[in-house]
């Protein structure tokens, strides 16, 4: 079967991370994504998550511990788009899950300007062959202002630096999630 957008996300981080290297979760949450990235990178490497919530960051604390995966997570109670004060080294993998959190506060979402202002920080420490992974759900209210900035974001890049796709399915009922994934070129001339 053709995998959900959260499964293919799950199998693009897959595809690039090793062991030892650094990750960044930009929307911790429930810590699905954070516990997937500690998995990946080690006890060598290093996950950089961020929620503005502390439930998710308790959740997420949690979870890595019943894992055994607390080393290698720097679980951060700040805006996504503050992460340049705390990822200063090349960033193999990065993912961004937009919307609210499930079963959570409906009223906190993730915000166009500030989405773009993470993704503007996080792609000069995109590492060559990188991958920034973003999944939009857009059914709620102001969902689609989002995915309209992630999608001109991610078509603007340009082409001799950077592989850009979209993911999605397009005969599904009550806008399923659109995936995007932003892919660093081994030969990128310049950092954007
Ligand atoms: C769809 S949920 C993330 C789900 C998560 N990846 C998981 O595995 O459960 C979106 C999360 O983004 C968080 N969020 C909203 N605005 C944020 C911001 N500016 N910076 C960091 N997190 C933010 C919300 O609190 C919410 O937990």
């Amino acid at each position: 079967m053709l995998p959900t957008a959260m499964h293919y996300s799950h199998t693009l981080l897959k595809e690039v991370v090793q062991p030892g290297q650094t990750v960044v979760d930009a929307t911790m949450g429930n810590g699905f994504d954070t516990e997937l990235l500690a998995a990946l990178v080690g006890d060598k490497g290093q996950v950089f998550a961020f929620d503005v919530q502390e439930q998710a960051l308790e959740v997420t604390k949690n979870r890595l511990a019943v894992k055994h995966l607390l080393a290698q997570a720097t679980l951060i109670h700040r805006r996504h788009e503050h992460l340049g004060d705390y990822v200063t080294e090349p960033v193999q993998a990065a993912i961004f899950n937009l919307g609210y959190l499930p079963r959570g506060n409906k009223d906190i979402i993730t915000m166009p300007e500030t989405t773009q202002q993470a993704l503007n920080a996080l792609l000069p420490l995109l590492a060559p062959k990188g991958r920034i992974v973003i999944v939009c759900y857009y059914g709620h209210q102001g969902g689609e202002a989002e995915l309209d900035t992630v999608h001109r974001f991610c078509a603007g890049l340009p082409q001799e630096s950077y592989n850009v796709l979209s993911y999605q399915f397009i005969n599904q009922r009550n806008q399923p999630p659109i995936l995007y994934c932003i892919e660093r070129k081994k030969t990128a001339l310049t950092l954007m």
